[in-house]
């Protein structure tokens, strides 16, 4: 007992860091490389300028030059215009190469799929407050499924390649995908496809946040993205593309959740609720957590948000049904049969 709750602690702890100096994949480690020499350079010209001038300050002071009189002012020297013209010069030259490699490692034609790899390709769809993710193929594999707010993606192993490439798009304002470890920010913009990819050998949950400020709600827009093993994603893959579970202890709830305006937003699939507006239901329960990270998905938690989603998640796009207390508990209990 005790053991499993300090891995618990340390998976958490572990999932909680999103320190850009401790990169999981690629394109982060590129940009983690990039800034330590960004920093080691411009440090060394910070410390060399307020050296010299620290030393000419004491140096050159009245007390210590030991006369009244104003030094000699001395105008023009060639050999000093000619180092601080190349010096700068050669500096940008390095900084403007490197960062073209980085941009180049990073950006995602640079790396498309090469023979052998198993490649994953999902499209984001960036929306107040929540993150949808179309799964489109895998492996070459057409999959056609959506979820929502919880990324899984299939570990790199020695037999193969897995890297992610996301089609990032926006369905109303800005947002911007952003999980550290992984890779840097690339931002979602209406009316327009942006890519990024990443691949990792590291297991487990990373997380991130909407790093674009997009209304209310931008803070409680929270990424997570799981790391499967290749058995595990292909397990979670067939999971996912399998119609809703349909248990006849919660007919009354399906009937009270087809009847209701739920269908109007949500869909679950292999039943008549097919809006597109709101997160998919169909495998709900599979997702750890509630309103894009903010909360554990269980009934009690469910069971509050159809209450008043407003109460949970001010400014959501949800708003309050006044259903009896009878139709709202039969709605999440068939909610909580969609696993
Ligand atoms: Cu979406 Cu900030």
């Amino acid at each position: 007992m005790m053991a499993t709750t300090v891995l618990l602690a340390l998976a958490e702890s572990q999932a909680e860091n999103l320190s850009i100096f401790d990169p999981a994949a690629p394109p982060s480690q590129s940009i983690r490389t990039l800034s330590v020499l960004l920093f080691a350079i411009t440090g060394l010209i910070f410390l060399l300028v307020e050296g010299i001038l620290i030393y000419n300050l004491v140096r050159f002071r009245k007390t210590s030059a030991g006369t009244e009189s104003e030094p000699p002012q001395v105008y023009g020297g060639q050999p000093i215009e000619v180092a601080w013209t190349v010096a700068p010069t050669l500096v940008v030259c390095i900084l403007v190469l490197v960062m073209t490699r980085t941009l180049w490692e990073v950006d995602v034609t640079a790396s498309q799929p090469k023979p052998g790899d198993h490649a994953l390709f999902v499209t984001v769809v960036g929306r107040q407050w929540w993150w949808e993710y179309r799964y489109d193929t895998y492996n070459g594999r057409p999959l056609g499924f959506i979820t929502a707010n919880e990324l899984h993606i299939p570990a790199t192993t020695d037999s193969a390649h897995r890297p992610v490439f996301l089609n990032l798009q926006s369905a109303d304002v800005c947002h911007s995908f952003w999980v550290p470890r992984l890779a840097g920010k690339t931002d979602l913009i209406p009316g327009q496809s942006n890519h990024m990819w990443f691949e990792t050998r590291d297991h487990g949950l990373f997380l991130g946040q909407c790093a674009e400020y997009c209304g209310t709600q931008h803070a409680g827009m929270l990424l997570r993205v799981v790391v499967d093993t290749p058995e595990e994603f292909e397990q979670w893959l067939k999971s996912q593309l399998a119609p809703a579970h349909d248990d006849p202890d919660a007919l009354a709830g399906k009937k009270a959740f087809l009847s209701e305006a739920c269908v109007n937003c949500h869909r679950v699939r292999g039943t008549s609720a097919a809006g597109t507006y709101a997160p998919d239901l169909t495998h709900l329960m599979s997702r750890e957590t509630l309103a894009s990270g903010l909360f554990p998905n269980d009934a009690k938690n469910l069971e509050r948000w159809v209450a008043d989603p407003q109460q949970m998640k001010y400014g959501c796009l949800m708003p309050a049904f006044s259903f009896s207390e009878a139709r709202r508990k039969d709605i999440v209990r068939y909610l909580t049969t969609l696993h």
